[in-house]
């Protein structure tokens, strides 16, 4: 598939602690583009951190926000967009970035990332619960869930485990370079 690149943004999505956040400073710098990263803007657009919006209004007052939050990103210069983990689970942000840019899927496997949000320290600030389950149960019950809106949001996978953020930017550049003429 040949995206005509040059005036479309480049999303990263994929789980909690998948490095989109640092793959994207890397990305962006590259080629030259501003980064945005969704989760920050969600929190600078009402000044608090992503776990007090989730504490005042629930998840679903977090979801309002990144939907607007995506929406107005979607209409800027093309950048490179990092996206939170769930910015994919409504159907129409998936038709938001379907429509404006080419979405590379960074997955990794469950132990992977358990192991990662533990030694994350953004995870409390910007990483509340999103079910009642235990951490690590909640990781795979959700993994199984997104999988399939992963899959329709993207245009591409990259598997992540055991790779350096240097790494996955270097394979992403390269698909970029021959799938979307970035
Ligand atoms: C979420 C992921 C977080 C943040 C919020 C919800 C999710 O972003 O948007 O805590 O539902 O997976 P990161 O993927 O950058 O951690």
């Amino acid at each position: 598939m040949v995206f005509m690149g040059t005036n479309k943004h480049i999303y990263l999505t994929g789980f909690r602690g998948t490095g989109k956040t640092s793959v994207g400073a890397l990305l962006a710098r590259s080629l030259r583009r501003t980064v945005i990263d969704l989760d920050g803007v969600v929190a600078a657009n009402v000044g608090k951190s992503i776990s007090e919006i989730f504490q005042d209004g629930g998840e679903v007052a977090f979801r309002d926000l990144e939907s607007t939050a995506l929406e107005s990103v979607s209409q800027t210069e093309n950048a490179v967009i990092s996206l939170g983990g769930g910015a994919i689970l409504r159907a129409g942000n998936r038709a938001i970035i379907r429509s404006t840019g080419v979405c590379i899927w960074l997955d990794c496997d469950a132990e992977t990332i358990i192991r990662r949000l533990q030694q994350d320290d953004a995870s409390l600030e910007q990483r509340p619960a999103l079910t009642t389950l235990d951490e690590s149960q909640e990781i795979r019950e959700l993994l199984k869930h997104r999988y399939p809106l992963y899959q329709e949001a993207a245009d591409h996978r990259l598997d992540t485990a055991g790779q350096t953020i240097e790494q996955v930017a270097d394979q992403t550049m390269e698909w970029l370079e021959r799938n979307a003429s970035v």
